[in-house]
């Protein structure tokens, strides 16, 4: 299985494969491979149909289904749309055309979906890029004396920090299916044993057993290093990419782009096994 870097020590294309075609097992055990060292995988010039992309993700893993179901296709809930694109007068996915914060998806659930996929349909000329940031890479680049103060500490999350920059809200149901969690700061991968800053601004209510200013003010700096060129891979979408990340280790967020373009993916997720799915 060949590869070719992107990012800086981390984000890998996958050269090569046709995911819509069967796939041996050593072929699909070279590819998690690629991607779990490299944490975000890219995969170009893709003509998927949509059971193409839900067996490509199963394979790894159980289906991730988004409790904001108003964007979950009708048929196939495992696929959402993500665009901004209305159609007679309704938004035909969720999310719009603005920038989106920094997060790792999910950050807000007991259970974080382990990893995400979206595949692009239409994509803008301008703009709409999507920002990786390698939380792994992060974690180990910070001093000692860092590592030893955060180490133990554990951090809020909620769905409801999330609304603004949604357009669509909450149901009361699906308020109630995600209560606020708390979650390590400092990570482990669930299958490597590896390392990372759990960062998740776009959901995080702050730093647990801290005051509130000493608190957000670590996890501001704690962000600021993981935001740093080192550590980043700026996406820039081309339709057909499939691209893959490991929400474990990396966080991301989005430009925005002009509501004059049309932008459409669609996104899927697999989940960790049970005994390995509440962050730790
Ligand atoms: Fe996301």
């Amino acid at each position: 299985m060949e590869s070719k870097q992107l990012g800086p020590g981390f984000a890998a294309e996958i050269l090569g494969v046709d995911l819509s075609a069967a796939m041996s097992d050593g072929d699909f055990d070279a590819i998690k491979q690629i991607w779990l060292e490299n944490k975000v995988a890219v995969f170009r010039d893709q003509n998927l149909s949509d059971n193409d992309l839900l067996r490509f993700t199963e394979r790894f893993g159980p289906l991730f289904v988004h409790v904001r179901s108003q964007f979950n296709d009708k048929t196939r809930p495992g696929i959402m749309l993500i665009s901004n694109i209305k159609e007679n007068g309704r938004d035909l996915g969720e999310l719009g055309n603005g920038d989106l914060a920094w997060h790792s998806d999910q950050s807000y659930s007991a259970e974080p979906v382990f990893a995400t996929l979206m595949y692009a349909i239409e994509i803008p000329t301008e703009g709409g890029g999507t920002w990786f940031c390698d939380t792994a890479r992060a974690y180990e680049n910070l001093p000692e004396a860092t590592k030893a103060r955060i180490d133990g500490l554990k951090q809020n999350f909620s769905i409801e920090v999330t609304v603004e920059t949604q357009h669509v809200a909450l149901t009361e149901e699906q308020r109630q299916l995600k209560p606020p969690v708390t979650h390590p700061l400092v990570r482990t991968h669930p299958e490597l044993g590896r390392k990372s800053l759990y960062l998740s601004p776009a959901h995080s209510t702050g730093l647990a057993d801290l005051p509130a200013d000493e608190g957000a003010a670590l996890l501001a700096e704690l962000e600021d290093w993981a935001g740093r060129p080192e550590f980043t891979y700026l996406h820039e979408w081309r339709v057909g990419d499939v691209v893959m990340w490991d929400n474990t280790s990396t966080m991301h967020r989005r430009d925005a782009f002009s509501a004059d373009e049309r932008r459409l993916l669609k996104r899927t997720g697999f989940e960790l096994p049970p005994e390995r799915a509440v962050p730790f």
